[in-house]
């Protein structure tokens, strides 16, 4: 496990999946029920962006650094207020510590972490959180050892693996099969890299080949993508997305697009409910 996201956090790839995490965890918030989350790849929570591992790659430069001078008014601002509110600009919070930020005393936030020092790092974040959990666990295992969730009938699954490793796509679509067993009404959000399209293109074809139904996925390039060498772009897969979010994801991706000067953004239903 060689991958540490300190590396990169706060690049445009971040920027894209948390103001879409915020959005999505916001549309739980509409109902009084408790909602869960799991974050199953979940990092060290909290990143210093004047640290030696941000300092060397520079990448948050071009992602939230860029973003300092946004709009009250910007679809991004709820984001970029629990930015805020985390230590930023100089300290960025990951997807766990967002997620913290939004839940109320019935919600809980289950957090999965395999590499021992990050998790260590994410425990002692969440030490004084009461409806937090960190384990440090295999994200696919997690799936069969913490779902369903014993204490609430909603939730979210976010899946962000580091694409180390040489068949990531195929356990995230491996994966997804066992969350929509395990928790049917999860609301599952799946990250990728968009290097270059014939990859994404054969884990679409996983997912219908699979039977899965509605599927949305919101995607950022910065580049087009042809050097598979690169991260070009990255997408983010939502199944079962919540009434209104399409929209939203829309709205956040056109400003995002705009304001970091992407090549492109979209967000398309890539199968019907
Ligand atoms: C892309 S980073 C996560 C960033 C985080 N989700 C965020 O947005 O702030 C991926 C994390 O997954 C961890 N990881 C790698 N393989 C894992 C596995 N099989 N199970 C759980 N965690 C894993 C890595 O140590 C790394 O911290």
């Amino acid at each position: 496990m060689n991958y540490r996201h300190a590396y990169h956090a706060g690049n445009f790839a971040d920027c894209m999946k948390h103001a879409l995490l915020v959005s999505l965890i916001g549309t739980f918030l509409r109902k009084p029920t408790p909602f869960m989350v799991l974050d199953t790849h979940a990092g060290i929570g909290r990143y210093d962006l004047q640290g030696p591992e941000a300092e060397k790659t520079g990448e948050w430069k071009d992602g939230i650094g860029r973003l300092e001078h946004e709009n009250p008014e910007s679809p991004l601002a709820p984001w970029l207020e629990l930015v805020r509110k985390a230590g930023g600009p100089r300290f960025y919070p990951g997807s766990p510590l967002l997620a913290s930020l939004m839940l109320r005393p019935q919600d809980q936030l289950i957090c999965c972490e395999k590499h021992p020092e990050d998790k260590r790092a994410l425990y002692r974040l969440f030490a004084r959180t009461p409806n937090v959990q960190v384990h440090e666990r295999d994200a696919y295992e997690s799936l069969r050892a913490l779902l369903p969730p014993a204490q609430a009938r909603r939730g979210l699954v976010l899946m962000d693996p580091p694409f180390e490793e040489p068949g990531e796509f195929e356990r995230l679509a491996e994966g997804l099969q066992t969350i929509q067993t395990r928790f049917a009404p999860a609301v599952v959000a799946l990250w990728y890299p968009i290097k270059h399209r014939t990859p994404v293109h054969a884990f679409e074809n996983a997912l219908k080949d699979a039977g899965t139904r509605d599927v949305l996925k919101a995607e950022l390039l910065m580049r087009p993508p042809h050097d598979p060498e690169r991260l070009n772009g990255s997408g983010l897969m939502v199944i079962k997305p919540p009434y209104g979010f399409a929209q939203e994801a829309q709205a956040l991706l056109t400003r995002l697009g705009t304001t970091l000067g992407a090549y492109e953004s979209a967000v398309t239903t890539l199968i019907p409910e």
